[in-house]
């Protein structure tokens, strides 16, 4: 059920009180958190409420450490959005993407695993505790935020279907429903749906790589990937898949969305690398919203996008071919 909130109209008025009430605790648990890592205006503008279900709202959620850097607002966090399936505009999916169901959610986890299945997202999410994990997303457009998510390690996850020993990569897919999201049935599109993304192994089950299921201390808007998305912050944001619906445990190298699309441009790893520039652009630096036109608050672009600790590993690839 999708739950948009005017805001003249107070949530118990239109949302059961049950629901209201487990989503109140679980956005005052996190508020509280998040205040103390220092968070502002985590109870901005009102955005579509997606999940509804109460065992995940009334989840305790760990804090999680500030950074020195100031975060990025809920607006344009939720605002201003890459989600091809929604439309190329980056206003697109806020517009869009309440056109798509996330109430119930299934995922399949198929492939190089002792235990293969389809989840409901309640079931598969059973026993994993949620945090919060403030941190840099990185576009390979050259733009940046900082967001405080909440969610739980993939490895997390990934280790409940029991991975096999030919399990080298790990391959997700998004929603495929064309009549739920428009910019799968534009003439104009040249992705071949799903989207895909993939990543190695080591690279999965490196603590800092996370599944989000919530921002700003509540649920993840859809236009950021609701009801799951991954997050993996050394590297550029395409990715973070968004509403992921399939998990493919693989022996060979996933074919991911951009790169199939144009290799020259997008490569497997898309580690952020301030050394070697897009074709068409530099990306020594980038945008750090709050941005705008005539004060663009351009800052340096870091190796791994500040994450240092990832750089094991990646000891002894060439980054300049393997970008
Ligand atoms: N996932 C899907 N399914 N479709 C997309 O178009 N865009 C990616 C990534 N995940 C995308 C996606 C890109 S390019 C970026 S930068 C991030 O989502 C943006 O995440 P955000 O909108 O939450 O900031």
């Amino acid at each position: 059920m999708l739950i948009k909130r005017p805001p003249d109209i107070r949530s118990s008025e239109i949302t059961p009180e049950s629901v209201y009430r487990s989503r109140r605790r679980f956005m005052r648990e996190s508020l509280t958190v998040a205040a103390g890592a220092g968070t502002a205006g985590l109870v901005g503008t009102p955005t579509a409420v997606a999940l509804p279900a109460e065992w995940l709202t009334a989840r305790e959620v760990k804090a999680g450490v500030p950074l020195d850097e100031e975060m990025t607002s809920e607006r344009d966090a939720t605002g201003y959005n890459n989600f091809y399936e929604f439309g190329t505009d980056k206003e697109d999916p806020a517009k869009y993407a309440h056109e798509m169901t996330v109430d119930p959610w299934t995922v399949e986890v198929t492939g190089e695993v002792e235990k293969p299945g389809k989840f409901g997202l309640e079931d598969m999410l059973s026993g994993i505790d949620l945090e919060e994990r403030i941190y840099r997303l990185r576009c390979v457009e050259a733009w940046s935020m900082v967001i405080p998510w909440i969610g739980f390690p993939v490895k997390k996850l990934i280790g409940k279907f029991q991975p096999t020993s030919d399990a080298k990569y790990v391959e997700f897919r998004t929603l495929h429903r064309p009549s739920e999201m428009r910019g799968q049935r534009s003439f104009f599109s040249n992705i071949d749906w799903p989207y895909v993304e993939g990543l190695r192994m080591d690279e999965a089950n490196h603590p800092l790589a996370i599944f989000a299921v919530g921002m700003y201390g509540k649920l993840l808007p859809n236009q950021n990937g609701a009801p799951i998305r991954l997050v993996v912050p050394w590297k550029y944001g395409f990715k973070s898949i968004k509403s992921i619906v399939e998990i493919r445990l693989t022996k060979r190298q996933p074919k991911n969305t951009w790169n199939v699309l144009q290799p020259s441009e997008y490569g497997f790893f898309a580690n952020v690398n301030p050394n070697v520039d897009h074709p068409r652009w530099s990306q020594a630096s980038e945008r750090r919203f709050p941005t705008t036109l005539f004060n663009p608050n351009r800052i340096a672009t870091r190796m791994f996008n500040g994450y240092d600790e990832v750089a094991s590993l990646y000891k002894g690839l060439d980054l300049g071919r393997y970008y």
